[in-house]
């Protein structure tokens, strides 16, 4: 644990849940919760609820839930450290400097330097192209329509002619030469000594989605070569990592993220009105930054250039965004070259419709692939059929395939059979899939046992926590033991601890857990879907078959532990007692 127990503790009680949540959602109070618009998915009508006695938040919609820690982590995207950090701030609390390797000091003091170095470089671009000789920089963003109020926005600047000039105000910072190269800010030259790498360019700070500067990219002034100029990586500047803009954009809420290709039209979009576009950092999109964008959104929308290339380029985002399981959709751009001069052109709500009217990433694969086939030759036509069979092949879930074949064949008009026969064969040629078969009954998969063993165990650990009263009810038949699931049978321990003494703090036992995932885990325990129920005979049997069946599974997982474990033959012997005795009785509820 960075920091003890108790100063998390105190931080947390500190931060009053409601309160917290207020500052990022409107919430309005309904009995004894407060209500409001669920920030972690798209919805029209109120499915969060924060609750102040529980000091946890709950969405009936998502599901996501947890304490003020948990809800800082995921809104902010901050580690369980910065929560901590951030609500300590917040509450005027006071936390111990943590103690690091020297070897770790030596690399966080590198990182905190290079993060310094560039800090002020952006200040030096953008007082720059405030100055008379940085007019030339200035008129060149208003000539491309940009407000003063964008300007400032994205902190854009300007590297004047004089290349020596940065790297003298860096050094009276006092930077030294060293850092100011490993910043890939200067270079050294024989003639003139370190000189600024950046020269006579508007300069687009790059941020991590902490809004820190990590890095640059400079556009020269009209025609030249390269058009654009980017910092190397170095230790914090991880160009398959970041992204240009999320640190406005995890914030848009807007249900979808626009990835583009350039920093222009990521400003462009912004300016807009569209603060969810996003773009990659100068070199092509990667499975880093799928998954970073999956944090924040299940829907990417591919907003590339027109051309060729942009065509390619789209054509390798939706296969990154299709394995990091993000749906990708592609916006077109025709007759423009790309989102700036769309915008400039035709608007915001014409861009709109464009998102409304973005194309699924198959039928878009679908449709540069005609454009490679003569459509007027029998031969190229069944080659362009082929071609589409074998893109069938790569939906891996049977009934998913079976309704693009559909959909295909209606849009192609091509006979229905015939594709299926196609992907048939192409199927079996290649052993990718097994051949198509019609989806045969709607009868779902069971779950699996575990499942809904695990299931009724957080049902359960949700009922006692919603309704503490019912425990000095059950304490008889139930104990920590029975929940076989290490983590669950960790928060049942204390819980179940804290119920005897006759506390209750569910909110506290989620900061137990060092490890976030484990965090989130905890918090989905307190916050189970509870069946909706009305009469009080409905809920007492609901409550007693959870608890039934939570019981019968931990006698059945001790029963087969009975070879190898000496205490499970205890443990056995007084659960068949318990669930003898429990299916007799009955918990009342009233
Ligand atoms: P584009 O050439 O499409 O730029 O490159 P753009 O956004 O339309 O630029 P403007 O409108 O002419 O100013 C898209 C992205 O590719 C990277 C940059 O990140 C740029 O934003 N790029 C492009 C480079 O890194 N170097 C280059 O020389 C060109
Ligand atoms: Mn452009």
């Amino acid at each position: 644990m960075y920091y003890p127990e108790e100063l998390i503790e105190e931080v947390r009680m500190k931060n009053d849940i409601v309160d917290v949540v207020s500052g990022y959602v409107r919430l309005q109070k309904k009995g004894s919760s407060h209500w409001g618009l669920c920030p972690f998915h798209n919805e029209k009508s109120p499915s969060f609820s924060v609750s102040g006695n529980k000091q946890m938040y709950h969405c009936f919609g998502c599901g996501a839930g947890g304490n003020v820690f948990t809800f800082l982590m995921n809104y902010e995207n901050y580690t369980f450290p910065e929560a901590v950090k951030q609500l300590a701030d917040r509450a005027g609390v006071k936390l111990p400097e943590v103690e690091y390797s020297p070897e770790m000091q030596q690399k966080a003091n590198k990182r905190a330097r290079l993060l310094e170095v560039n800090k002020e470089a952006a200040k030096y671009f953008y007082y720059q192209l405030r100055d008379t000789h940085g007019q030339i920089g200035y008129q060149y963003l208003k000539k491309r329509e940009l407000s003063d109020e964008t300007i400032h926005k994205f902190g854009l600047g300007y590297a004047g002619k004089n290349g020596a000039l940065l790297v003298q105000y860096l050094r009276q910072k006092g930077f030294e030469d060293a850092l100011i190269k490993e910043a890939g800010l200067a270079n050294f030259s024989e003639r003139g000594g370190l000189l600024s790498q950046f020269w006579n360019r508007v300069m687009f700070p790059i941020q991590d989605s902490n809004h820190r500067v990590i890095g640059f990219g400079g556009r020269v002034m009209g025609d030249g070569e390269p058009k654009y100029l980017n910092s190397p990586e170095t230790p914090v500047f991880d160009k398959r990592r970041n992204l240009y803009g999320l640190n406005f954009a995890r914030t848009a809420r807007s249900g979808n993220i626009i990835l583009c290709e350039g920093y222009m039209d990521v400003i462009a979009l912004h300016q807009a009105g569209f603060t969810q576009a996003v773009a990659s950092l100068g070199t092509a999109f990667t499975s880093e930054q799928a998954s970073l964008l999956h944090r924040y959104t299940e829907n990417v929308l591919l907003a590339y250039d027109s051309d060729g290339a942009g065509t390619k380029a789209a054509l390798r985002g939706i296969g990154i965004l299709r394995e990091a399981g993000l749906t990708g959709k592609v916006i077109d751009m025709r007759p423009y070259k790309d989102p700036d001069e769309f915008i400039k052109n035709l608007g915001r709500e014409a861009f709109q419709e464009r998102i409304d009217r973005a194309e699924n990433s198959f039928f878009f694969e679908i449709r540069v692939l005609e454009q490679q086939y003569n459509q007027n030759d029998p031969e190229e036509k069944t080659k362009f059929h082929r071609e589409i069979a074998k893109k069938l092949c790569e939906f891996k879930e049977e009934v998913e395939r079976e309704n693009y074949l559909q959909a295909v064949a209606d849009k192609y008009h091509i006979a229905f059979e015939h594709l299926r026969k196609l992907v048939i064969s192409y199927a079996s040629q290649t052993g990718l899939v097994r051949p198509v078969e019609r989806p045969k009954s709607g009868v779902q998969q069971k779950n699996k046992p575990e499942e809904n063993a695990k299931r009724a165990q957080r049902l359960l650990i949700t009922w006692i926590t919603d309704d503490p009263g019912i425990y000095p009810k059950i304490s008889k038949y139930i104990s920590a033991e029975d929940f076989t699931e290490d983590l669950y049978k960790r928060v049942a321990a204390r819980l179940f601890e804290e119920l005897e003494r006759g506390e209750y703090n569910p909110a506290a036992i989620i900061s137990m857990f060092e490890d976030e995932e484990e965090q989130r885990e905890a918090a989905a325990l307190f916050n189970t879907n509870l069946p909706e129920l009305t009469t009080v005979q409905e809920k007492e049997k609901a409550f007693h078959d959870i608890l039934l069946s939570v019981k019968r599974n931990s006698y059945e997982y001790y029963a087969s532990q009975m070879g190898s474990d000496m205490n499970a033959l205890k443990s056995v012997i007084e659960g068949k007692k318990a669930l003898e005795e429990l299916a007799r009785t009955r918990i009342s509820m009233e």
